[in-house]
């Protein structure tokens, strides 16, 4: 397992205050008006396949997944509290807590693997793309997302009480000659971040070449990558978020193929 147990011990603690959060698109309008519509425009054809979700949190996405007709519907997840949640909201699915590192399923006894946002936790991705590659039967779809390389790669140039300056670039003094560089994009970081001031979790930097090169040393084909675009609706519910996703992306969705 290559997840912090921080993180682990935070989504336990606070499963219910993160549910009640992800249900309320007020609440997580980065969910309801970016992230998710990018990842169900991409879901591949799924009446009576089965399908399984890693990273599954409180279930809403195999929820969704089971109402687009799944067979079969499973969401797994490392925090224990969220998975039971996530079985009484969604009755009609299957829960188990697991590590996605590590699932506990027979070679090719799913159709389409989905993980929405889950993947950033984990250091090691060549066990998850591994074991998500055998689970799945040849022909089916793996489709993710994660924070954006270029978001995970900007550091704080300046922080106080009055605000803060996150960046990734170059600036220069005209009189030394001198340049600053600001990040560091092109390799792997541990970031430990306190989220909203009170999600205390631990998420890593990798750059592009390193995401899509995981899931083809794997054995998986690129079928399509997305930089999302918030929906238009966004706008009336967290404006400054809206102006500001519309020009620097947050997140990256990708869809992968088992030939
Ligand atoms: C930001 S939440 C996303 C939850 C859900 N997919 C959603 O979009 O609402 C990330 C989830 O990944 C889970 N997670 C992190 N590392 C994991 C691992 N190694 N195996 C399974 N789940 C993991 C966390 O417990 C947490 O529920």
């Amino acid at each position: 397992m290559s997840t912090d147990p921080k993180t682990i011990a935070w989504y336990n603690q606070n499963a219910s205050d993160y549910a009640s959060h992800v249900r309320n698109p007020k609440h997580s309008a980065y969910h309801a008006y970016y992230e998710k519509p990018a990842m169900y425009s991409l879901v591949s054809q799924i009446k009576g396949k089965r399908v399984l979700s890693l990273g599954t949190g409180s279930g809403e996405d195999i929820g969704y997944l089971k109402s687009l007709g799944a067979k079969r519907s499973v969401g797994v997840d490392i925090a224990e509290e969220l998975i039971k949640i996530a079985q009484s909201g969604h009755p009609e699915c299957e829960f188990f807590t697991m590590d996605m590192e590590k699932l506990d399923f027979p070679d090719g006894s799913f159709d389409f693997a989905y993980s929405s946002l889950a993947l950033h936790y984990i250091e090691n991705w060549s066990r998850v793309f591994g074991e998500t590659f055998r689970v799945l039967k040849p022909g089916s779809h793996f489709l993710f997302s994660c924070i954006h390389p270029l978001r995970s790669a900007m550091v704080e140039t300046r922080g106080d009480e009055d605000g803060y300056e996150k960046q990734i670039g170059i600036s220069k003094d005209r009189r030394s000659g001198k340049f600053t560089i600001n990040g560091d994009y092109l390799h792997m970081k541990r970031i430990d971040a306190e989220i909203g001031g009170t999600m205390k979790v631990t998420t890593w930097h990798r750059p592009f070449g390193e995401i899509v090169n995981s899931a083809i040393d794997a054995g998986f084909q690129i079928d399509r990558l997305v930089e999302p675009e918030p929906l238009p609706a966004m706008q009336d519910v967290d404006p400054q978020s809206y102006e500001r996703l519309k020009r620097i992306p947050e997140f990256l969705v990708v869809r992968v193929k088992k030939p």
